[in-house]
């Protein structure tokens, strides 16, 4: 029998980063020591508070099916959190997700119609990509790369791609992969030509707490962006809790309500005792939260003197854990040296959409990140 594959799956390539995931497996069984610089996810334990919230949630019964968009506790303390930015949503406007990821897909599943013009900012996290393809979107992209990964001096290239078409914008500060955090001028460009052109933007604001020196704006917190923002965020990269899967969006009522809809018909909820575990995260975590931030910041500057050591200057992002490492054009083919010669896994550039680069994940212990530059170093990636 040979089945019929839908589109919408098939004009999704598998993911770029596979091929790394795939030679750096090999390796492993074949016990070699990989220096595993791919990963995106925090390497500390999540806090333990926020696991006995979880454990104790259990041994309190709540096993069973949560209401669909999120335990009330969950979506005041979410509510409260996203006041702070300076964002006015209630709690009708939030749905608790497994997972920012799950957030986002019913974002693009419940905007993007077969067609619709979605406007990515590149280097672009992976999923943005393959989410808007199997919403059926015909993609346009602004490149940042030549900027610094900034946003503002690109600006002018965003208002020429942005047009009355154009249903979606993504933004995503800190960023995956490069780090940038976007600065206020840069969100007010965004919000002007978003409001020229009555265009949604999604506001992936998911490495908010991982900020080094500067203070992250929450764009719909700026005059005009309140009913045109979706904005996402989750508990996996601030408090270590990658596989609780658990996010959320907030977003306008009218569209909360059609989202709603995919939700319930798909997930139906998150894990029921995982969501008093993120109001335990959201409630009691800052001095965790902190140690983590203070942690990735001095690896940031480690990881960038290492370099600056071997002659290399790697542009530098305020926020996230993630660098963009300048490598040859053909970016895949140095990731896969990288990792066969040298046992350092990256990922490449091209995976985002900038070619040229290796995104490098300094969620790893200084001494891996010595042991990881070291290495690139004595077989020729430096
Ligand atoms: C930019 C960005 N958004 C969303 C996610 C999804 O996170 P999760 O589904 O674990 O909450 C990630 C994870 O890597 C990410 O980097």
């Amino acid at each position: 029998m040979s089945m019929d594959f839908a589109d919408r799956v098939r004009r999704v390539e598998p993911s770029a980063t596979l091929a790394i995931s795939n030679l750096a497996s090999e390796l492993e069984a074949d016990g070699v020591d990989v220096v595993d610089l791919s990963v995106g996810e925090p390497d500390f334990p999540t806090p333990e508070n926020v696991t006995e919230a979880g454990k104790q949630a259990m041994d309190d019964g709540h096993t069973g099916y949560a209401p669909s968009n999120g335990i009330p506790p969950l979506k005041e303390a979410i509510v409260e959190k996203l006041a702070g930015d300076g964002l006015d949503y209630g709690t009708d406007e939030i749905i608790v997700t497994p997972g920012a990821k799950q957030a986002l897909y019913e974002t693009f599943q419940a905007l993007v119609d077969d067609g619709d013009e979605v406007v990515l900012l590149d280097p672009a996290w992976v999923s943005y990509e393959a989410m808007a393809k199997m919403a059926g979107a015909e993609l346009s992209r602004v490149d940042l790369s030549g900027h610094g990964f900034q946003l503002e001096p690109a600006l002018d290239a965003l208002r020429e791609t942005v047009s009355d078409d154009t249903e979606l914008l993504v933004v995503n500060s800190p960023s995956n992969p490069s780090g940038a955090v976007f600065s206020d001028a840069a969100l007010e460009g965004v919000r002007d030509i978003a409001v020229e052109h009555d265009v949604t933007v999604i506001s992936d604001e998911i490495y908010d707490a991982i900020t080094y020196d500067v203070e992250q704006t929450s764009l719909g917190s700026l005059d005009g962006m309140g009913d045109r923002t979706v904005t996402i965020n989750g508990f996996s990269k601030a408090y270590s809790m990658t596989g609780w899967r658990l996010g959320y969006l907030a977003a306008p009522a009218p569209l909360v309500d059609q989202a709603s809809k995919l939700h319930s018909h798909s997930v139906s909820c998150a894990t029921h005792f995982v969501q008093y575990a993120g109001v335990e995260a959201l409630e009691n975590t800052d001095d965790a939260v902190e140690e983590m931030r203070a942690a990735f910041s001095e690896r940031r500057d480690m990881l960038a003197d290492l370099f600056a050591d071997h002659g290399k200057d790697v542009p530098v992002g305020d926020g996230a854990f993630y660098m963009m490492l300048p490598v040859d054009e053909d970016d895949q083919a140095w990731c896969e040296g990288a990792i066969e010669d040298a046992h350092v896994a990256t990922v490449p550039g091209s995976a985002f959409g900038t070619p040229g680069y290796a995104r490098l994940s300094y969620a790893a212990s200084e001494e891996r990140l010595r042991e990881g530059v070291e290495r690139l170093a004595d077989n020729g990636y430096l």
